[in-house]
């Protein structure tokens, strides 16, 4: 499928990832596990299944290790790492990443895992003649979020701060995904620290220009790994079976004792070998090379590749990182182990 007109996308990969510390200090936050897929490349599969051809991700922290772990995949697109010289914030980096792009362009926060189809956003965006569209998505809680606000057809007519209600009863927020005019990006001075949600869409409504307001017709999955909570919800989400391009799954090439259980969901790579009396499951995903020792217990937990779990051990809750080892007889509950 192509989006009439709509080929590239920038895609924001640029941040810390503080609240993701110590795991955002072994890798960038696009390059965390999830399936052994790394969290952007969660969001690459989607874009190319909704025809985007070419990806261009906004980077800046860790950018050559990026370079270095997803330039050596197909993904079945032309994807380029653009280097920010400094940290120049969401509508700063796209505008910096999407210098030349005469065309309409998507951007998106490369945190998210989501699958809407783009298609009605694509031809919503044209139909409105907007010079940005943005997708919105509803929530229960509104008291976390900024309210994106529209009139009766959808152009946005304002963005609210939180608040604990929403007395329009409208409850849609910026999910994080747009839709925009290469010439939205004027407003944006050249190579400064600029947001889009605080700076660049309020200067475009007060300019008077059209934003769009999309909220998709159909339910879709979404959730942004941003916090230690969330990255183990899309991992216990995908396992879940929530998205169409991963799930459960066993490798032929692990080695599992006869006298292991695994209860399902779980993910199991190449070269993991579970001992017997293990058990493995629900919801752990065991990447390349992992052991798990002879009477081991894993539960809900995500074990990144070449760790170890100790004979006896009892890891709950849990991401453990390359080449940690759980003790033998060690039971740890909802913690980080990483590597001596
Ligand atoms: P925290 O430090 O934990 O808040 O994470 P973060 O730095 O990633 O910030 P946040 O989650 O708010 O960022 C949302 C999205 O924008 C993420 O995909 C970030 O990678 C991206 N991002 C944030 N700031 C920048 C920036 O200055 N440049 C670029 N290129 N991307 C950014």
């Amino acid at each position: 499928m192509t989006q009439r007109g709509i080929s590239t996308a920038v895609v924001l990969v640029g941040g810390l990832g503080t609240r993701l510390r110590p795991l955002t200090n072994l890798l960038p936050k696009p390059l965390l596990p999830l399936l052994d897929i790394p969290l952007i490349g969660h969001q690459i599969l989607w874009l190319a299944r909704n025809g985007i051809q070419r990806v261009i991700l906004a980077a800046g922290y860790k950018a050559e290790r990026l370079r270095s772990e997803l330039l050596r995949h197909d993904w079945g697109l032309e994807l380029t790492v653009v280097e920010e010289p400094e940290p120049l914030d969401t509508a700063g980096a796209i505008k910096f990443a999407s210098q030349g792009l005469e065309e309409t362009f998507l951007a998106t926060n490369g945190d998210l895992i989501l699958n809407p189809s783009l298609a009605d956003m694509v031809a919503a965006h044209k139909a409105a003649g907007a010079a940005a569209t943005i997708m919105l998505r509803r929530v229960e809680d509104v008291s976390h979020y900024g309210l994106v606000l529209r009139d009766d057809t959808s152009r946005v007519i304002a963005f609210l701060e939180k608040k604990p209600e929403d007395e329009t009863g409208q409850r849609t927020v910026n999910a994080g995904v747009y839709l925009l005019e290469p010439n939205v990006l004027h407003l944006v001075p050249e190579r400064s620290s600029w947001s889009i949600e605080r700076r660049l869409f309020p200067d475009l409504l007060a300019s008077g220009a059209v934003i769009h307001g999309h909220l998709p017709a159909r339910p879709y999955y979404w959730i942004d790994v941003g916090r230690l909570d969330t990255y183990r919800q899309a991992h216990r989400d995908l396992l879940a079976g929530v998205v169409d391009w991963c799930g459960p799954w066993v490798s032929e090439q692990a080695t599992i004792s006869p006298q292991a259980k695994l209860v399902a969901p779980v993910f199991l790579s190449g070269g993991v070998r579970v001992g017997p009396e293990a058990v493995v499951g629900p919801f752990v995903s065991l990447s390349p090379c992992v052991e798990v020792g002879e009477g081991a217990r894993v539960e809900d937990s995500i074990v990144w590749a070449t760790a170890r779990v100790g004979h006896g051990a009892r890891v709950v809750g849990c991401v453990v990182t390359p080449e940690a080892v759980v003790p033998d007889g060690e039971s740890i509950s909802d913690r980080i182990v990483m590597p001596k």
